[in-house]
């Protein structure tokens, strides 16, 4: 009752114009129907009052019932009348209804603007792409069946050959991770250049590693690495996976709760080139396949 006063729903105003629009030919074509019908009743009622009760059955112009010159006038009203419905409005209504056209196009072209100008920066990745094809950025992930890949800035699962190919795939390369991620690790990973994303320019980091503020900056500070990878985190994937040339997917087998996902891998844009299976064992706690998928 206190509450925040709830939002009237608001029609938009040419859409209201079309409603009041339509209503007006509704009401136009009843009343053409009722004059239709009043003409026909009024027309038997003429006949009877001049044959039937004799009503000025003297007044013969032309030789003719004087009823049969008021029908007649009365049929020139009503295609009169018809006329303007199906013809005048008609016409009216074929100007009305390119006026709305152009209304809509009109808006819907200020529309794609609007959302032209809220693109992120991924248009402005995707434009730097077009300009440097040669980037064979990869992203490198290990993600549940729920694309899970993260709790509480933790990973989920211990799989240690999941570890190995990753150090045996990302060594000697720049590996590029948003701020989180970095901090998830104790210390830098040895014989790997870390580029590390923060919107803090007061960020700190240790001697070697490169501090950038944008994804875009971050595949720059890469362009002298044949192979860059994006090691995550969420955040991070859900802006390189727009840019990325391959992914290598470690697909865990299980689904887990978690805080942190990876986004969806759209086949229509991604082609699996690779995939090899693993079983449970001793030092994989899950089953898991290793994938890799290339940019169609
Ligand atoms: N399973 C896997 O393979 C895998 C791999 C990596 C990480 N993870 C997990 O993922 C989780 C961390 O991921 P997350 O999404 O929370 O964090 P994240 O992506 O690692 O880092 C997010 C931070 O990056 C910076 N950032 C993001 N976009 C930016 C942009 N456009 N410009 C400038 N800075 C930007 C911001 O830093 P500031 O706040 O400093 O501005 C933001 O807070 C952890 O649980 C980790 O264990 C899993």
């Amino acid at each position: 009752m206190f509450g925040k006063k709830k939002d009237i729903p608001q029609i938009d105003k040419d859409q209201l114009e079309l409603i009041q629009n339509a209503q007006k030919r509704i009401k136009q074509k009843k009343r053409l129907y009722i004059h239709f019908v009043v003409f026909l009743i009024g027309s038997v009622f003429l006949i009877l009052f001049n044959l039937g009760l004799g009503f000025g059955e003297n007044f013969t112009p032309l030789d003719t019932n004087w009823f049969v010159f008021a029908i007649l006038f009365w049929l020139f009203l009503f295609l009169y009348h018809a006329f303007n419905v199906f013809i005048t409005h008609k016409f009216m209504g074929k100007d009305w209804e390119q006026q709305q056209l152009n209304k809509l196009v009109a808006k819907q072209q200020a529309r794609i603007e609007k959302l032209k100008q809220e693109l992120p920066e991924d248009a402005s990745l995707l434009k730097k792409k077009a300009i440097n094809p040669a980037t064979n950025l990869t992203i490198i992930v290990a993600a549940a069946e729920n694309d899970a890949i993260g709790k509480h800035n933790k990973l989920i699962w211990h799989i240690s050959d999941d570890l190995k190919r990753f150090k045996a795939l990302t060594s000697g390369h720049h590996i590029i991770m948003g701020r989180k991620t970095f901090e998830s690790f104790p210390k830098p990973l040895p014989n790997r250049t870390h580029v590390v994303i923060t919107r803090n320019t007061n960020y700190q980091v240790p001697e070697g590693v490169i501090l950038v503020h944008t994804l875009e900056d971050a595949i720059k500070a890469s362009a002298s690495d044949p192979q860059p990878f994006v090691i995550g985190g969420g955040e991070i994937y859900k802006q390189a996976i727009l840019v990325a040339d391959k992914i290598e997917l470690t697909r865990v087998h299980a689904s887990f709760p978690a805080d942190t996902f990876f986004p969806k891998v759209d086949t229509s844009i991604w082609k699996e080139t690779n995939s090899v299976f693993h079983k449970k064992d001793d030092k994989n706690e899950f089953d898991f396949t290793f994938l890799t998928y290339e940019r169609k």
